[in-house]
């Protein structure tokens, strides 16, 4: 988030300073600079908050503590979350504490030094984030699971990711497949990191990293990798995905699950964070007794069909090889949400382009991700401009 910042002082030298010190901070910046301290000091300030909403202020009192007091006082009646630092020379204890009742959220000892300015300026960064974690509704996680391998658990994953990005919201598409994490090579992205540097670093976890840490597709969401050495996916356990999980829905609108893998701990640790949970299958006879399986694991562990949806992938209507849809509706005592026709070629060609299907011009495959898309309530219309994080 940028670090705006509006200062106050009657000192050009104390300016010069913080110009000096905004310059070196990565994406901040002086929005607004007052050196008449007048009487109409705040009402000058609050103009400049009213243009740059973010901003915080640094105000120097050292000229004259009182008449800042009483700034401080107007400024705060006006905008009670605004972040104001005071700065001044020597201050007593009864002075600070009277300036913290009337909300001053810090105090910078003149002269002014680089590392104390710096801590300081990375106190308002860190109210920022917090404030703008507050303003903002939870995000929603949706988990793919895959009965057995090879049934398009990754294939519409991606294709989902994709659509909730065009659709203008902020999206992480997360691979848990720790065992050949398909995402980042279906969308042709390389990776140095994954979730196993997350999960070592979980404590110093913080927007910056993260964005560190995962690819981006060219469409505007994120992808967190499943790490490369197996060694290294064991490290990360069921505690480290729920504490990732909530991370990434305070933070992103949308956060998708690739869970390419057993039902297991890992991923049902993900299952209680989730809104919905697509449980993807094809018409094989395996696939669907594995599905009738997870059912009955998923509504032992609390998630009924409310939350969990079936998702058909290849859907064939007539052969005879396969569990016809109404024994699949006998077996599994619901109707599928969604089926996805078979179009191998589509889904291919797809893979070979490292672009999500739903790109690519008018394939029946596309088309029909879309309007599951639009089943669950997403509006089928891309957004003009991609939100970003
Ligand atoms: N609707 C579809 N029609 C035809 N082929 C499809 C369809 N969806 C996916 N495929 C193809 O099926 C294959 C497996 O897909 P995908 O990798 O998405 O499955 P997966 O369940 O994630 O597999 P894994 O167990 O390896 O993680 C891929 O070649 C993909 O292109
Ligand atoms: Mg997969």
């Amino acid at each position: 988030m940028p670090i705006q910042l509006i200062v106050a002082s009657p000192e050009p030298r104390f300016h010069d300073f913080v110009r000096e010190q905004m310059a070196l901070t990565p994406n901040a910046e002086v929005v607004g600079q007052h050196e008449d301290m007048g009487p109409n000091l705040s009402v000058r300030i609050l103009q400049d908050v009213n243009l740059n909403p973010q901003s915080a202020v640094l105000l120097d009192i050292s000229a004259d503590q009182e008449q800042g007091l009483r700034a401080l006082e107007q400024i705060k009646l006006a905008f009670p979350k605004l972040y104001v630092i005071l700065s001044g020379v020597q201050c007593s204890e009864e002075f600070l504490l009277r300036s913290m009742r009337l909300g001053g959220a810090d105090f910078l000892q003149q002269p002014l030094k680089r590392a104390e300015f710096s801590d300081a300026i990375a106190r308002v960064e860190q109210h920022g984030e917090r404030l703008h974690r507050q303003s903002r509704q939870l995000g929603r996680m949706y988990t793919f699971v895959g009965v057995k391998g090879g049934v398009g658990t990754t294939t519409a994953a991606v294709n989902f990711a994709a659509l909730c990005a065009r659709q203008g919201k902020s999206t992480v598409l997360v691979d848990l497949d720790m065992d050949s994490g398909d995402a980042a090579c279906y969308l042709g992205l390389r990776h140095q990191y994954s979730m196993a540097d997350v999960a070592e670093n979980l404590d110093q976890l913080d927007q910056a990293m993260l964005e560190g840490i995962m690819v981006r597709d060219p469409l505007g969401f994120w992808v967190l990798c499943a790490p490369e050495e197996v060694e290294r996916s064991r490290l990360i356990g069921e505690q480290h995905l729920r504490e990732i999980g909530s991370f990434l829905i305070e933070r992103f609108d949308a956060v998708i699950i690739d869970g390419s893998r057993a039902l297991d701990d890992l991923l049902l640790s993900c299952l209680e964070l989730s809104e919905s949970i697509f449980v993807v299958l094809t018409q094989e006879f395996p696939a669907v007794r594995n599905a009738q399986r997870y059912l009955g694991a998923l509504a032992r562990a609390g998630y009924g069909l409310e939350a969990v949806k079936l998702v058909l992938n290849r859907v064939d209507k007539k052969g005879s090889l396969y569990v016809n849809l109404e024994q699949l509706k006998q077996t599994l005592g619901a109707a599928p949400f969604w089926g996805l026709p078979n179009r191998y070629e589509e889904a291919m060609q797809s893979v070979h382009e490292a672009r999500p299907v739903v790109t690519r011009g008018n394939t029946e495959l596309g088309r029909s991700y879309r309007d599951f898309a639009k089943k669950l309530g997403m509006d089928g219309q891309p957004a003009a401009v991609l939100q970003k994080k």
